[in-house]
């Protein structure tokens, strides 16, 4: 790559004289960003009304920003919305903070802790597929996105809680959490945001959002904590049992709350995204159903996947990994320069905002021959690609805690659907994508089932 020399301006997108590429992001973030970035060597100044941004694609860039020189940069404010919803948590806070909970909350992800929970997966697959088996009776077709999300959730409260939740609170749970996350982004996108405190449709819509999370987690989280209550082997005993490494100190109540909340909005949509896309992309390529199906029928005979069999669930795995390649569902990455830093040449000063482009970077072709292209075989062992190019989980101290966790059950779920069912798609390859806080498909997506024998 051709690097400008020091402290030329960067390349600047033209724009509507009042609203600058307002229109263009607010459409479709996910495109814009990319292709602003990528039209200008990795880089480019853009403006939304007031606002002055930088798109970035090049991993090289990327990388730079999040590792190299990631003490001259923070999240920026797009994060900071979101504590409207979830107080203070790893996700939306940084500097000295962040670091010391993330010290504290790092163990209760440790593989030994996923392994334990796993089976929570594993219980509520069979819960799922007794609801898909009535469906499919019923020669109804399955809507992956919706079920996706119902899943995930129900295994985040598993998982974190040791609790079962019935589909329609699961449903309800879950249209509450989007809810939320939606007024999120809308107030992101705002021209002039109003402070909290402003009863503004947006702010009652995330106080609502609040109240549900809290009166959902508060009473359970509360009994947890009394003493007496049975230890158990979940996400949030080990929340309950973290100390900080160096103070000693435990979570005090309100942190204890605003994680277990952070947990659930960081870690039911992305992963249900993921999933609905991996089915749709599974369903369209029979190819890759083939070699599913003789993989998990190999692995897994006629039982229930271990965490074991995880490492032998290759291909399944590489499914997944090809599907965060075409539609990572965190998609940009906001920060702010806290630091002066120089970025492929160009000056980068404390105060100016960055999107960082997942959704580029993952579609580059430098990086990735014939990108648009749903190819598992990218990632089959013994295939070389650039590490800091594929960065579905982030890359450096704020890479995702839970990426251990989606994986596994990611790559568990995929691998159960594969022994069970053949999938009929109902819909083309090609349909849009939407960036909402996570990027999903814009539509619903029906797919028929079939019993494997
Ligand atoms: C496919 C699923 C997932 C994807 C693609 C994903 C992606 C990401 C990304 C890109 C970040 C960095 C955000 C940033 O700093 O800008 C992140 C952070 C985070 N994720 Fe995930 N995530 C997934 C699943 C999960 C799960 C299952 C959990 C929890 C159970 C989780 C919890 C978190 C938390 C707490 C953070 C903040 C980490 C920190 O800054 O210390 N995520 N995730």
């Amino acid at each position: 790559m051709t690097r400008p020399s020091a402290h030329r301006e960067m390349p600047r997108v033209p724009g509507h004289w009042l609203l600058g590429s307002a229109v263009a992001l607010q459409e479709a973030p996910h495109r814009f960003v990319a292709e602003t970035g990528e039209r200008h060597g990795g880089l480019a100044r853009f403006r939304v009304l007031h606002r002055r941004l930088i798109a970035v694609t090049h991993p090289d860039y990327l990388r730079q920003v999040l590792v190299t020189r990631h003490e001259c940069y923070e999240r920026s404010f797009h994060y900071r919305t979101s504590r409207a919803i979830v107080g203070l948590g790893l996700i939306t806070t940084d500097g000295p903070y962040w670091k010391m909970r993330r010290r504290q909350i790092q163990p209760a992800f440790r593989p030994e802790a996923i392994e334990r929970v796993l089976p929570a997966a594993v219980l509520a697959a069979g819960e799922m597929f007794a609801r898909w088996d009535a469906m499919r009776d019923g020669g109804r077709p399955i809507p992956v996105v919706s079920e996706m999300q119902t899943f995930t959730l129900t295994v985040m409260c598993r998982a974190l809680l040791s609790e079962g939740i019935e589909s329609e609170s699961a449903r309800a749970f879950g249209v509450a959490l989007r809810e939320g996350l939606y007024h999120v982004r809308k107030k992101n996108n705002s021209a002039c945001p109003m402070a909290a405190w402003i009863p503004t449709g947006t702010n009652r819509a995330l106080a609502a959002t609040r109240r549900v999370f809290d009166s959902f987690l508060g009473p359970r989280l509360e009994q947890r904590r009394t003493a007496g209550a049975a230890e158990r082997s979940d996400i949030l005993e080990n929340l309950l049992k973290a100390r900080d490494p160096e103070t000693g100190e435990g979570l005090p109540w309100q942190s204890l709350l605003d994680e277990t909340k952070t947990l659930f909005a960081a870690g039911f949509e992305t992963t249900a995204t993921a999933l609905a896309w991996a089915l749709h992309c599974v369903s369209q390529h029979p190819d890759v159903a083939e070699a599913l199906h003789a993989e998990v029928d190999t692995v897994l005979g006629g039982r229930a996947p271990v965490w074991g069999d995880l490492e032998r669930l290759v291909y399944t795995g590489q499914i997944v990994q090809e599907t965060l390649r075409l539609f990572p569902p965190v998609y940009t990455m906001g920060r702010v320069c806290t630091a002066p830093d120089e970025l492929g040449g160009y000056p980068i000063r404390p105060g100016e905002t960055l999107l960082l482009s997942v959704y580029g970077a993952h579609r580059m072709a430098e990086f990735w021959p014939d990108p648009e292209r749903f190819d598992p075989g990218r990632f089959a062992p013994g295939k070389t690609w650039v590490r800091h190019a594929f960065l579905p989980f982030a890359l450096g101290k704020h890479q995702c805690i839970g990426n251990t966790f989606a994986l596994a059950e990611a790559t568990l779920i995929l691998a159960m659907i594969g022994k069970r069912y053949r999938l009929r798609p109902t819909v083309p390859f090609h349909i849009p994508a939407k960036a909402q806080v996570t990027l999903v498909p814009a539509d619903e997506i029906p797919i028929h089932l079939e019993r494997r024998p």
